[in-house]
């Protein structure tokens, strides 16, 4: 059951009504750190606010078992049917992420792109495995950031935030694009 206000619900689904999956790419930096998957011999991987789910299809492919999350049932329908058809093993589901039940220590990849919800960081964290991998993109703020995103803070970083966040982790890549206003980092469980 979805408490999420609908109108959140209904703005994502009015994007993907006409998308049509497998269309768009996987995030440039998972592509390009791939070896760091390839060397492990990893099972399970999570995609949470997978939307269009390019990067689930991604680690899907790579032979990882991924549950992918999202709020829109527009978006995670069409992945369900879309994995499905092409024997792809991505568990589907719908969910607001802000009143899921996180399971601790389940998963051994975890992607997020463009989702940021400062108070689920806890929980999103302790929900990998020791020795995990976190592959984390999103928007930052600084002097190029977009005049839209002054109206939501709460969906972007603060500079150095996300590295802080993950202060207590393994760094092993850490970006902010000064031209996109993107932070991307990527980090092992300690
Ligand atoms: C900017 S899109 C990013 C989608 C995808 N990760 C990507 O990079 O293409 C943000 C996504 O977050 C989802 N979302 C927003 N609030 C959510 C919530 N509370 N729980 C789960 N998903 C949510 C939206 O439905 C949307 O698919």
């Amino acid at each position: 059951m979805i408490n999420k206000p609908i109108a959140t619900v209904e703005k994502w689904n009015k994007k993907y009504e006409g998308l049509k999956i497998g269309t768009t790419a996987p995030t440039d930096f998972l592509q390009q750190h791939s070896y760091l998957l390839n060397s492990l011999s990893y099972q399970k991987a999570c995609d949470f606010a997978c939307g269009a789910g390019a990067n689930s299809i991604f680690l899907a492919k790579m032979g990882f078992a991924v549950d992918s999350f999202d709020i829109s049932d527009i978006a995670i329908n069409k992945l369900d049917k879309y994995s499905k058809k092409n024997k792809l093993s991505i568990r589907a589901k719908v969910a607001d992420l802000s009143q899921m039940n996180f399971v601790r220590n389940k998963y051994n990849v975890m992607n997020i792109t463009f989702f940021m919800q400062r108070d689920l960081m806890p929980k999103i964290k302790d929900s990998l495995k020791k020795d995990g991998l976190i592959f984390y993109k999103t928007v930052v703020r600084n002097q190029w950031t977009p005049p839209r995103f002054d109206k939501h803070p709460d969906f972007v970083l603060q500079p150095n935030e996300l590295l802080s966040m993950f202060a207590d982790w393994h760094i092993i890549n850490y970006n902010e694009n000064e031209t996109n206003s993107n932070a991307s980092l990527i980090a092992r469980k300690k």
